[in-house]
């Protein structure tokens, strides 16, 4: 537990700039206007997930049972519910299940990401931790829940 915690904030420190923004390993970039994506540290939880997605962009909570729980509750505390339906596949917003997608790279894990952590040019805005408002926002770990929840109502699981 201790020592878990000890590699993942290691990491996150290697991460940060001399801005205190943290940089991916992997290129992560805005969908609207493909500029990349910083974090600011209050961004991260310090979990394995995050670090496996910073370093891969796989999400390794699809197909976890709990994980999707917990992406459920806050699917529906972040108001996704209200534009995509209960159980993603479309309202007022587009069907988030796919495998069409407005984005064709919604289809992975990391591109959908990208999408919700920044918005879009077409209607929806960025839900990532100090996109809205300085202090406020989904952070990494419950956005990759969020997606695990996503994908467990489709077929793919985005880590293809
Ligand atoms: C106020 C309504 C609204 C809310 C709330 C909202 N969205 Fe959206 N979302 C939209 C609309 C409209 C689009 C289409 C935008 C476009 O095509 O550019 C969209 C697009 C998307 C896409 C891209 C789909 C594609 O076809 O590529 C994803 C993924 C997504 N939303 C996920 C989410 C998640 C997850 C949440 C909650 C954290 C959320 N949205 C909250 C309205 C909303």
């Amino acid at each position: 537990m201790f020592s878990k915690k000890v590699v993942v904030s290691t990491l996150l420190a290697a991460l940060i700039g001399v801005s205190g923004a943290v940089n991916a390993q992997i290129k992560l970039v805005k969908t609207t206007d493909g500029s990349e994506i910083t974090f600011p540290e209050k961004a991260f939880a310090g979990t394995d997930a995050e670090k496996e997605f910073l370093a891969t962009g796989k999400n390794i909570y699809v197909g976890d049972a709990e994980a999707v729980k917990m992406g459920k509750k806050r699917y529906n505390l972040w108001s996704c519910t209200q534009c995509h339906g209960p159980t993603a596949k479309g309202q007022v917003g587009p069907g988030l299940t796919g495998p069409k997608y407005n984005y064709a790279k919604d289809q992975t894990n990391k591109g959908m990401f990208e999408t919700i952590w920044a918005g879009t040019n077409g209607g929806m805005g960025g839900k990532g931790f100090g996109i809205m408002a300085a202090d406020d926002g989904v952070t990494v770990d419950e956005l990759l829940k969020i997606i695990a929840f996503v994908r467990s109502n489709g077929k793919i699981t985005g880590n293809e």
